[in-house]
């Protein structure tokens, strides 16, 4: 595994609302292991509660308080942690409490350098039945949301002479995948095309963006947004689990590997591009053997 002892991580959007491992708690994981300073921001104070108590080894429930946007507390992360981790509670659809998360990252670990934005709300609804302030939600939290947090990382990321910038897109943005969601849709497209922009923009003062582009990944996310799509949840992960090439969906701890590879100098050269970690699936079009 790539090396992040010199790293400091904002990872946005990864906490873990019910305590099992999602995309974005295996990030935020799998750059501690690595070696990482991290910063978990989440909106919900229950998603930080979890994250670290899973952190600290207990997994048995809230492990202290979170900062806030008004940075009103002090986290308590796990003893073999403390000094490599914090907690803050943001929204990413409010700049102020966006800004004093990362200043709470600053003041507690030190200047982040890389950004990891986790955060994706599906939004299900097409044209007959979905209402323009709910296709605008999508917009706002999966993609001004990413332009927010960059807005955000860039001072620090020019202070330090670089950076990496990691967002986690979707399939769903790059094709059609059957689903009746164009706002999410939608929003996981501009943000590929966002991340490509900013990465090549930015090149020169050595902040590389990437995009991270998940297939059929099985996390909780999927029992709360997708299920509805499917007759029962049986039927979903069967369906889903055929879909993928490989048989089987991808798990969160395959793309929490990439984004520590693009978190690390190992991918210094790569930039300004969308990575799918989705077993093949978007360059299928034949008949998966199950
Ligand atoms: N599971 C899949 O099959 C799949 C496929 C493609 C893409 N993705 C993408 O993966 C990411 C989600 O993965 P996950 O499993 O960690 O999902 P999750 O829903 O379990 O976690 C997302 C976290 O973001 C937080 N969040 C939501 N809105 C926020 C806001 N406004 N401000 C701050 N935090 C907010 C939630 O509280 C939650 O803790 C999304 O971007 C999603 O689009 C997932």
């Amino acid at each position: 595994m790539s090396d992040l002892k010199d790293k400091i991580v904002m990872a946005i959007g990864c906490g873990t609302p019910d305590g099992q491992v999602n995309n974005g708690f295996a990030a935020a994981k799998a750059f501690l292991a690595a070696g990482a300073k991290v910063c978990i921001v989440d909106r919900d104070t229950v998603a930080l509660d979890h994250a670290q108590a899973a952190l600290a080894g207990t997994g048995t429930g809230p492990g202290g308080s979170h900062a806030t946007g008004n940075l009103l507390g002090e986290a308590e992360p796990g003893a073999d942690l403390d000094s490599r981790v914090t907690t803050v509670v943001a929204d990413v659809g409010d700049e102020a409490s966006l800004s004093a998360a990362f200043d709470h990252c600053a003041s507690s670990l030190g200047e982040p350098t890389v950004l990891h934005y986790n955060v994706g709300i599906v939004v299900n609804g097409g044209l007959d039945t979905l209402e323009t302030a709910a296709f605008a939600k999508a917009l706002d939290i999966n993609l001004t949301g990413a332009f927010a947090a960059m807005q955000q990382a860039l001072p620090y990321m020019r202070r330090a002479g670089g950076g990496s910038i990691i967002t986690v897109s979707s399939v769903g943005g790059m094709r059609y995948m059957g689903y009746d969601y164009p706002a999410y849709a939608a929003s996981k497209a501009g943000l590929i095309e966002l991340t490509k922009v900013v990465g090549a923009q930015y090149a020169a003062e050595g902040i590389r963006a990437n995009s991270i582009a998940p297939g059929l990944i099985e996390t909780p996310l999927i029992h709360n947004s997708i299920s509805g799509h499917y007759d029962s949840v049986e039927d979903m992960l069967s369906a889903r689990h055929a879909l993928s090439p490989t048989g089987k969906m991808g798990q969160p701890e395959d793309i929490a590997k990439l984004a520590v590879f693009l978190a690390s100098d190992d991918s210094s050269y790569i930039n300004s591009t969308l990575i799918p970690v989705d077993g093949g699936l978007v360059h299928f079009a034949g008949t998966p053997k199950t």
